[in-house]
Formats: C-alpha cells, sequence, structure tokens
C-alpha cells in the first residue's frame, strides 16, 4: 500500500516538517486510523497532542528512547503512520527511519539556499535505498509565497538534486500557524482552512497514488 508508512525529514531545521507532519497525519485521519510518531526530542508534536486529541485525530506517540521499535508499534496499530523526524543533531536516527519507512517527504523552503541545504538528506535518502530499495522520495516545497510562481532559480535548483519535486506546492498561511495555535489542525479550521486542507489534500492524493 502506497503511503502506508510516511517520513517528514530534513536535517535542516524550521523547514516545516512537524507541521506538515500534524496537517498530512490529521488528513489521512479521515480515511483511517494513523498513528503521529514525534521522533524529534523537543517533542513539540507531543505538546500540540496534549491539547488536540479526540474523535478521527491521529494518535499521537512520542519517539521516546526507542523511536525505531515506536514507529514499529504504531504501524502494527494502525492503518498508516506518520513520522516526523528531528532536525541535524540526529542525522543516525533519521537515517534509520528512512530504511523503515515506504516513503519520505523532504521540506523545503522556496530559496535555492534552503534547496542546497539538503543535499546531505538527499544522500541520507540514497543510503537508506541500499537496504530500502522500495523508499520513495520526494521534495516538497513549503512556506511557498502566496502571490507568485516559484523563481526561476528555484525551479532549476529543484531539478537539479537526485529526489524529484512533488508537484503540489503548500504555500505559506496563516491557518497553519493559526491551527497549531488553537490546538487544531487546519481541517478543524472550517472556512479559515479551506485552502490549506485543499493543498494538503492535493500532497496525499500525490503521496497516495500508486
Ligand atoms: N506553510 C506554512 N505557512 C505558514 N507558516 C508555516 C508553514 N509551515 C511551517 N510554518 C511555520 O514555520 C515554523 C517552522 O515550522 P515547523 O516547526 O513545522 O518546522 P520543523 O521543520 O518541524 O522545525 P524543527 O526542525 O525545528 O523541528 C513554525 O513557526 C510554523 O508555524
Ligand atoms: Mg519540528
Amino acid at each position: 500500500m502506497a503511503g502506508r508508512l510516511i517520513a517528514l525529514a530534513n536535517l535542516k531545521g524550521g523547514c516545516g516538517k512537524s507541521t506538515l507532519a500534524l496537517n498530512l497525519a490529521a488528513g489521512l485521519a479521515r480515511q483511517g486510523s494513523v498513528g503521529l510518531v514525534d521522533v524529534d526530542p523537543q517533542g513539540a508534536l507531543c505538546h500540540w497532542a496534549a491539547w488536540a486529541s479526540g474523535d478521527g485525530f491521529p494518535e499521537v506517540l512520542a519517539g521516546g528512547e526507542y523511536p525505531l521499535e515506536t514507529v514499529a508499534r504504531a504501524a502494527r496499530k494502525h492503518h498508516r503512520v506518520v513520522v516526523d523526524c528531528p532536525p541535524s543533531l540526529d542525522m543516525v536516527i533519521t537515517c534509520r527511519i528512512l530504511q523503515q519507512v515506504d516513503t519520505v517527504l523532504i521540506p523545503v523552503l522556496p530559496s535555492p539556499l534552503d534547496l542546497w541545504a539538503c543535499a546531505e538528506t538527499v544522500e541520507a535518502v540514497r543510503q537508506a535505498r541500499e537496504i530500502n530499495p522500495g523508499l520513495k522520495a520526494w521534495l516538497l516545497v513549503n512556506q511557498a509565497e502566496p502571490s507568485s510562481a516559484l523563481s526561476r532559480a528555484m525551479s532549476e535548483a529543484l531539478t537539479s538534486l537526485d529526489v524529484p519535486a512533488m508537484k503540489c506546492v503548500v504555500r505559506r498561511r496563516a491557518a497553519f500557524r493559526t491551527a497549531v495555535v488553537e490546538g487544531v489542525s487546519v481541517y478543524q479550521m472550517g472556512a479559515r482552512g479551506r485552502e490549506a486542507v485543499r493543498e494538503i489534500d492535493q500532497v496525499i492524493e500525490e503521496v497516495l497514488k500508486p
């Protein structure tokens, strides 16, 4: 099944891993149970879950001392699993997780500088494929400027890495920040979250395509 175990990974911090992980998990939870594993020792998603859990929400599990076991446990219990990987310090853990999942999305901010900074993550994908050859990987542009197309420099840079870019992009939208502040995902924001939901639904559709 495509997209049963999905990791959000980028060894560079602050690109939107946690934001996208929680909203993707919330979107996928509309189709079946989802475990959302928070491997980041800072535990941002666990804090969010303390307010957010309820019917139709993903179950958030702290990765804990043995994150690989936690991912495996979540996979036994849930229809799908989304894993929020930690930033740079935990390269080893991220590499191990990429050996265990079937899909990895690498969020990247819409600047060539940020894109080139994910070369190390792309290398981690290459290494993981030696053990996990079926691993699907995409770059996902996040926080794209609301009113403009990607710059030519960015579009060209996106083709320069060994991992392809998703067709859809996620724009910079207040709804993504507001949802976290309100302890919900964009799916619980009604009209205020409509455009953000449409984008996350597009990401889900592209990821789940067989
Ligand atoms: N599409 C978006 N629109 C608006 N704000 C966003 C979007 N994506 C992320 N953000 C904001 O950007 C900041 C960084 O996002 P986030 O914490 O998800 O990144 P991260 O990759 O998980 O960071 P870290 O590496 O520190 O774990 C947060 O303040 C978040 O609210
Ligand atoms: Mg994070």
